[in-house]
């Protein structure tokens, strides 16, 4: 997992590839041509179809952003055609996949083509790279290179999980994160809200766990609560749909509840030292009542189909599930044979619960032997050194999410001389580690015929290890983009060298937007900020 490529480019930025129009990730076809698009303040942009009209506004804007022209913009009913010279952005059912956009870049205009407001979206994050990547280029900053697109994702799911358990990080931060995912065509911001730091969602029915379970965090136990609203969810999550993005929410059970179990002491399954709540007490009926009442405003906060109930690494803590009176008598009563009985048992229970609220369960990977429903069901496999575990979820026919550890966590180091985050027996998460997701991690492991079954793949930032905006984005960027492109775009258009000569142009927009960020090409001068002071106990997080 070491990386090689960009210890032979530190110093260096290479040249964009011949058909190459700067874009991350690499569309799935582009052909370049003559001559260009010279944007004047003069011409307009044209919408066709209700629904094109936001896409048009973000185009608007987002052109303000980089060249400094607002250009006027107009609805267009048909038959009228666009003036000369326009940008037309085109809703058009037809033969288009979801989320799928045609573009073209010539002299006399350009056209782009979706039949959805996400296709056109995409087309327009094109587009704006276009633009920026003019700005930067010496030369005519205001010529588009002519150029046809024909583009649609690799994969449905294309995400990245923030734990903001650990460390808060709060509005300003998730929006900033949510345009640079958007502008990527990253498609799911799944969102870790409660574990053993902090509770950080409000829940109306339970107020104690925001004043008691939000206080504090993994570096300092003694900070106010930090939480959010369910007015502070609603914005995020319109703010995430107004990009494409469904936010997915994760409410972690049986284990990793201990800001929950400090809140209410009642619901914990018991445990000593460190692990002194860390699970939900499984022989409770109110431990089941209380999580259904959370999972219903849960459930009706988040429109998105999707639900996280967690149900990682709880042998951490549940020992005294084998010794606890009630939960032994529980264990008996229900035919279970073990702890790992009752585990199994749970998830079924919450799943069925999540299915009843109108939503498909998502799961950590150590779900997949609990008898939940594939069909309403998907699974995240995190455990890269659990291999077999892929191939089992997928011949039991789950949908499955990738986000191996190794390259997918980015908690761990990305240069061999970074200090502050993860490795595993040394190896770490490089750049170049994360372009090759999926084929590196999954060769050999996809049993014939249930290639459909992988939905996408996700990066995982979890926040032991990262405490503030500034450590967030230096872990984070660049490998978002290589993730990004390794979502979108189709292995056989995939180029590594033609990805390294397009990441200068995303750094540069990450400066645009004042975001800091771990530089491949210099990377003895990126200084590494400094992480977290090391809480006194260790934390569960494998
Ligand atoms: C995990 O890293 N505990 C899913």
């Amino acid at each position: 997992m070491m990386g090689v490529v960009f210890t032979t480019i530190a110093g260096g930025e290479a040249l964009p590839a011949k058909n190459d129009a700067g874009i991350i990730p690499a569309p799935a076809k582009c052909e370049m041509a003559a001559g260009g698009y010279m944007v004047a303040a003069t011409n307009k942009i044209c919408w066709r179809g209700t629904e094109a009209e936001e896409p048009a506004k973000f185009l608007c804007a987002g052109l303000k952003e980089r060249i400094g022209l607002e250009l006027a913009m107009s609805g267009l009913t048909q038959p009228h055609p666009a003036p000369a010279g326009a940008i037309v952005l085109d809703l058009a059912p037809g033969p288009f996949v979801a989320e799928a956009y045609l573009l073209k870049v010539e002299p006399a205009g350009i056209t782009l083509r979706a039949g959805s407001a996400a296709g056109l979206f995409y087309g327009v994050q094109s587009l704006l790279q276009m633009a920026a990547a003019a700005v930067a280029a010496p030369g005519n900053p205001l010529k588009l290179p002519a150029v046809s697109i024909e583009d649609s994702p690799r994969f449905e799911w294309r995400g990245l999980m923030l734990d903001e358990s650990r460390h808060f990080f709060g509005k300003p931060a998730v929006k900033e994160l949510l345009d640079v995912m958007a502008s990527l065509k990253l498609n799911r911001f799944h969102w870790h809200l409660t574990d053993e730091s902090g509770w950080r969602i409000e829940i109306k029915k339970y107020p104690k766990l925001t004043t008691v379970g939000a206080l504090g965090n993994w570096s300092d136990a003694g900070l106010p609560a930090q939480f959010y609203t369910q007015a502070d969810i609603r914005e995020i999550v319109a703010y995430a749909a107004a990009r494409q993005i469904v936010t997915v929410p994760e409410i972690d059970m049986p284990g990793h509840a201990t800001a929950a179990c400090r809140a209410y002491p009642e619901l914990s399954g018991g445990g000593t030292g460190q692990w002194n709540g860390f699970t939900f007490n499984p022989a409770r009926e109110e431990t089941y009542r209380f999580l259904e009442a959370v999972l219903r405003e849960v459930t009706a906060l988040f429109p998105g189909p999707y639900v996280h109930l967690g149900g990682d690494e709880v042998h951490y803590g549940n020992q005294c599930w084998s010794t606890d009176p009630e939960i032994v008598k529980f264990t008996q009563a229900h035919g279970l044979r073990d702890a790992a009985g009752v585990e199994r048992y749970f998830a079924r229970r919450m799943a069925g619960v999540i299915n009843r609220l109108g939503k498909t369960t998502l799961g950590w990977d150590e779900i997949a032997g609990a008898g939940v429903a594939p069909a309403q069901s998907a699974v995240m496999w995190w455990r890269h050194d659990r291999r077999q575990v892929l191939t089992q979820l997928l011949e039991q026919n789950y949908r499955v999410v990738l986000c191996p550890r190794l390259p997918c966590y980015f908690d761990f180091v990305q240069d061999a001389s970074h200090q502050q985050g993860r490795r595993w027996n040394g190896a770490f998460n490089s750049l170049d580690d994360v372009y090759q997701v999926p084929e590196a991690v999954t060769a050999g492991l996809i049993p014939a015929g249930k290639e459909t079954n992988v939905l996408g793949v996700e990066a995982c930032a979890w926040t032991e290890r990262i405490q503030n905006r500034e450590r967030l984005a230096f872990m984070i960027y660049p490998r978002l983009a290589a993730l990004a492109e390794s979502a979108w775009t189709p292995a056989g258009a995939k180029d590594k060298s033609g990805f390294i000569g397009r990441v200068p142009v995303f750094l540069r927009e990450l400066d645009r937007r004042h975001i800091p960020y771990f530089d491949p090409f210099k990377p003895a001068r990126t200084a590494e900020p400094a992480g977290p002071l090391k809480k006194a106990e260790g934390t569960a997080n494998g």
